[in-house]
């Protein structure tokens, strides 16, 4: 019998830390070969090959190059891009993760193509189509053949829009199986120390969603409440190029780089972010993955977003969904400081398995 051949896709910076694990895990099979094409939707060495540093990954066996678009310009690169790799190589399944333009564009390719598809990450539902990523997901998950679930909302979610359950595993979650590895190379660095920050004296900001940052209106409200919270504590903020592009388009970068307690970087390499997290006071965010890092590091975590596709890091977690207002935002962060933050657990199967527990369906099922 020959190798099981899976290709995996990754594309965009959350797909990284998501791979990663997968990549090693199928390696430790010697019935497994798999190779990683990365489309090229994330390009800037600090989106993407800082990962690949950072995490030890291989370098991807192909490069599709695609670059930035409109999200039909984007997710046809890919698909065009895709297609002839596909036929070339004849993978007995392409493996996708989580919820960007990538992971739509390779599975709509490969299920026409009558490829099969796992999508690992799947099941997640925020119920809000204004969301690019809320697509991706119903339209990833309806293509595929394996869904691996990270967390229990998933499996009522696939359930109810009438997948079997017999595609269908709860694994847990692989961007924590990155978290557990890393946690302590991250440690070692000393991020905060090397920035002269305080231990849980400082508080970490990410945004990044179109809904937050794309209008004035949302930006202006993300510099009130910066500058507020910079009033009170140093915020570091790493910035997405979506959002620098969007403050300078609105003549607002000068201001929030002028703002008092608030440091801009570039986006950070993962042991850097990591090694921030795990010390920040609180986390700002509208990330997706970061609910999920916070709940696992026990450190509390402000939502800028009306909703979540991953409810247990509310449930269980020290998310908190918190609307895009500075005085609510500033109330919610005095509470933390005060030391009345959520305290929260760890989710079922959050335990640096679950690449484990992936590789070994399929084995189970060749
Ligand atoms: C994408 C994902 C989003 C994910 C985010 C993670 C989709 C629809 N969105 O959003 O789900 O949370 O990645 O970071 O797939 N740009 C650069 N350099 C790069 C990449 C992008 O400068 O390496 C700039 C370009 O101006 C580009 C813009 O950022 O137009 C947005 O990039 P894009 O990949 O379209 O979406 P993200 O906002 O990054
Ligand atoms: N991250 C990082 N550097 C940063 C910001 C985030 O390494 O400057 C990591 C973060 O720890 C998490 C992932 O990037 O592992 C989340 O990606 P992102 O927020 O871009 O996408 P989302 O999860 O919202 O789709």
């Amino acid at each position: 019998m020959g190798a099981i051949e899976l290709m995996c896709v990754a594309g965009a910076r959350p797909n990284f830390m998501k791979v990663a694990p997968l990549l090693r895990a199928f390696a430790d099979s010697p019935r497994i070969r798999a190779t990683l094409v990365h489309t090229g939707q994330h390009y800037d060495p600090n989106l993407s090959q800082v990962f690949f540093s950072d995490l030890g990954i291989p370098p991807p066996d192909i490069h599709l190059n695609v670059g930035s678009g409109s999200h039909a310009q984007q997710t046809a690169r890919i698909m065009q891009a895709f297609e002839p790799v596909l036929e070339e190589k004849k993978p007995d399944f392409v493996v996708v993760v989580g919820d960007v333009n990538s992971t739509v564009a390779c599975s709509l390719v490969a299920a026409k193509l009558c490829y099969r598809v796992a999508h690992v990450e799947a099941g997640l539902r925020s119920f809000d189509r204004t969301m690019p990523e809320e697509i991706n997901r119903l339209l990833t998950d309806q293509l595929s053949d394996l869904l691996f679930v990270s967390e229990e909302s998933g499996l009522a979610n696939l359930a109810r829009e009438g997948v079997p359950a017999r595609a269908v595993h709860l694994v847990g979650n692989v961007m924590i199986d990155t978290l557990a590895r890393f946690l302590s190379s991250a440690r070692a660095r000393k991020t905060p120390e090397r920035l002269g920050l305080s231990p849980k004296n400082f508080c970490l900001a990410t945004l990044h969603r179109p809904a937050n940052v794309d209008g004035r209106e949302g930006l202006l409200r993300v510099l009130a409440l910066l500058e507020a919270a910079g009033q009170r504590l140093s915020v570091v903020f790493p910035v997405h190029p979506r959002t620098r592009a969007r403050l300078e388009e609105h003549g607002l970068w000068e201001r929030l780089s002028a703002a008092r307690g608030v440091r801009l970087c570039e986006p950070l390499g993962y042991l850097d972010f990591l090694s921030l997290m795990d010390e920040a006071a609180a986390v700002v965010t509208d990330s997706g993955g970061v609910q999920e890092e916070t709940t696992y590091l026990g450190v509390p975590c402000l939502t800028l977003r009306p909703n979540t596709e991953r409810p247990v890091t509310v449930e269980l977690g020290t998310n908190e969904l918190v609307p895009l207002d500075p005085v609510l935002v500033g109330e919610r962060l005095e509470r933390i400081l005060r030391g009345q933050g959520k305290r929260g657990s760890v989710p079922p199967l959050w335990d640096g398995h679950a690449a484990e527990r992936i590789r070994d369906v399929f084995l189970k099922i060749f």
